[in-house]
Parts: C-alpha cells; sequence; structure tokens
C-alpha cells in the first residue's frame, strides 16, 4: 500500500463517520460511534498498521493525515455533543415548566365537631375560674356510678338511668357523676378546696330516636370546700349561663331530685329565642331547662372518706348534646352522630 491507497482510505472513513455522525439522535449514539471510530481496534488503527509498508520518508506525511482526521473526527463530535446537550436542557426545561395561571387543588379543611366546641366553651370558663378538668373511665363500676353516688344496689333511682350492664359489677358508665367519687376520694383537703369539672361520653339503654341516643355526652362539675352554700350554687352557675347563652338570661332555680345532692334542683334560663314571652322552643313557658344541679348529699362526701360535718359543696351535671342542640338549633340528637360532613361543617364558629 502506497501513500495515495492510504490517504483515500483515510477520506473513506472520514466519509462514512462524518454520514454516521449526521443522522445520530442521541449522546449515546454518539459515544458509540467514538469509541468505534477512535478506538483501538477502529478503522484509522487499521489502516495505519500498514505503514510499515510505507517509504520511511512518506511516513510522517501517514501520521499527519491520521491527526488530522482524528481531530476532524473529534471536533466534529463534540459539537454534535454541545447540541444534543442544549436541547435536552431546552426539552427538560420545557417538561418542568409549572403553569402558575392553573387553578389549584382544593384542600378540604375539616372542622370541630360541634360537641367539641360545647366543651371547648364550658372548660374555658371553668379554668378560668380555677376548676381542673378530670377525665375518668367509660367502663366503670357499679360500684362508683352507683354504689358511691348514693344509689344502692335496691334505690329505686337506679331506674332513672337505663343501664348497659358487661358483668353484675362492671357497665358502661350513665353518667360523668361517677368521676366526682373517683377524684374527691384522691384530693388532699388540707392542701386547699375540689374544683372539678369532667367532660365525657356516657351510655344508656335508649332507643335512639330524634331525642334520645344511647349514647351522649355530659360534663360534670363539683366543688367541695369549707363553707360553701347554695348561694355560691347559684352565683356560679348564673354567671356560667350568661356566658353560654347571652348577658341578658336570667336565671331559675327549680326544685328537683337527684339521689346524689340535698336539696337538688334543676336550672333554668329565660328562653333564648323569644326573651321569655313564650315560643316552640321553650314550649310556651318562657325558660329552657340547662343543667341539673344541688348540694353534695353527705352520703356522697362520706362514701368518699370527706367529712360531712366540716366539707361541703355544690355538684353539677349538663348534657352537652343538649346544650349543642339548644345552642344552634339542632332538631335531631342522631345527627350529632352520623358524622354527614354536610352538617358538621356548618359549625366553623
Ligand atoms: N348525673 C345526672 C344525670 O345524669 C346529672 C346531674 C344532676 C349531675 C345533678 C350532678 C348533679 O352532679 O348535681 O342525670
Amino acid at each position: 500500500m502506497n501513500l495515495a491507497e492510504m490517504k483515500q482510505q483515510f477520506d473513506a472513513i472520514r466519509q462514512d463517520v462524518l454520514a454516521a455522525l449526521e443522522t445520530v439522535q442521541t449522546l449515546k449514539e454518539v459515544e458509540q460511534i467514538r469509541v468505534q471510530q477512535l478506538g483501538k481496534k477502529g478503522p484509522i488503527t487499521e489502516v495505519l498498521k500498514n505503514i510499515k509498508n510505507i517509504v520511511p520518508e512518506e511516513r510522517p506525511q501517514v501520521g499527519a493525515l491520521a491527526n488530522e482526521l482524528r481531530s476532524v473526527i473529534e471536533e466534529k463530535i463534540a459539537s454534535i455533543k454541545a447540541d444534543l446537550e442544549a436541547k435536552a436542557l431546552v426539552e427538560s426545561l420545557r417538561k418542568e415548566t409549572i403553569d402558575v395561571t392553573m387553578p389549584g387543588r382544593p384542600m378540604t379543611v375539616g372542622t370541630k365537631h360541634v360537641l367539641s366546641h360545647v366543651s371547648d366553651e364550658v372548660e374555658d370558663f371553668f379554668i378560668g375560674l380555677g376548676y381542673q378538668v378530670v377525665e375518668g373511665p367509660e367502663v366503670e363500676s357499679d360500684h362508683y356510678n352507683f354504689e358511691m353516688m348514693n344509689l344502692p344496689k335496691d334505690h329505686p333511682a337506679r331506674d332513672m338511668q337505663d343501664t348497659f350492664y358487661i358483668t353484675p359489677e362492671y357497665l358502661l358508665r350513665t353518667q360523668t357523676s361517677p368521676v366526682q367519687a373517683r377524684t374527691m376520694e384522691k384530693h388532699d383537703f388540707s392542701k386547699g378546696p375540689l374544683k372539678m369539672i369532667s367532660p365525657g361520653r356516657v351510655f344508656r339503654r335508649d332507643n335512639d330516636d330524634a331525642t334520645h341516643s344511647h349514647q351522649f355526652y355530659q360534663i360534670e362539675g363539683l366543688v367541695i370546700d369549707k363553707h360553701i352554700t347554695m348561694a355560691d350554687l347559684k352565683g356560679t352557675l348564673a354567671a356560667f349561663a350568661k356566658e353560654l347563652f347571652g348577658q341578658e338570661r336570667e336565671v331559675r332555680l327549680r326544685p328537683s331530685y337527684f339521689p346524689f345532692t340535698e336539696p337538688s334542683l334543676e336550672v333554668d334560663i329565660t328562653c333564648f329565642k323569644c326573651g321569655g314571652q313564650g315560643c316552640s322552643i321553650c314550649k310556651g313557658t318562657g325558660w329552657i331547662e340547662i343543667l341539673g344541679s344541688g348540694m353534695v348529699h353527705p352520703n356522697v362526701l362520706e362514701a368518699a372518706g370527706v367529712d360531712s360535718s366540716v366539707y361541703g359543696g355544690f355538684a353539677f351535671g349538663l348534657g352537652q348534646d343538649r346544650i349543642a342542640m339548644l345552642k344552634y338549633g339542632i332538631e335531631d340528637i342522631r345527627s350529632l352522630y352520623t358524622n354527614d360532613v354536610r352538617f358538621l361543617n356548618q359549625f366553623t364558629k
């Protein structure tokens, strides 16, 4: 092989490679061509193997031709790579573009349950007066739910509360009152008075209808100290009723019966709908009952180990469901438990 033939072969390689590079689409293909053409097993190296047949004076020219061919190919590859990289960048920027004018996805925000609104409001009021908030178990013993609350086994007032018994001794609490007994037992009266409220769920064997539910919520209240009188009860509950239902409400105490208080009473407020004229909410009476209350029965104090000749106090119990229904004009207690968001979302406050 002579110089002219080698030159011809180099030209053929140049044409082949440049043609192949014309059609590449990806950086991977470019790299493949680079390795194939410029590598140790590539065509240029093959041609150069024939250099031993060339007269020595012409050999430098062969080297020069090969180097020139290599650099032509390398430059072409570099420019194609640069083009492809620029295109890839533009493409990825295009794909990542965010259309800030697109409408956002709506976020569903929940609301506090209406019963939580009530318990929060009641808690805030009593915490402000220095009461502690105490919780008690929903599965309760007959002992705390009834016996300690002055309701021995044969007491007729047990029929006032239809009970879910689990065993003869354990039941689902029918009232939050047992938390009174639990807290009194533990309280150290040498450190000061006991002032507590206890919100929580209670259960009764009732058939559910618009005004009855087999589970509902109560808030229990208890104050025990020396020299507590009914005036304390009236002042506290009047302030509470005004806080919840408006400052212009008047309060009336009506005699009633609960086994754990003596005397017992029910607290009524003037109707917030008609102001006392008489309407459908107050059933024409002008008054609405909001809670039960009374002076703690000495038997309840003694059962919890509190000396009833020294200490006394008042207690009250209110139905959160009833308060919620009155306050927000809810007609069916079941809507508090069926979790229809269209109902629940109304109470955003
Ligand atoms: N536990 C009573 C009930 O469920 C409510 C109640 C009334 C609680 C008077 C009291 C109270 O503490 O003094 O019907």
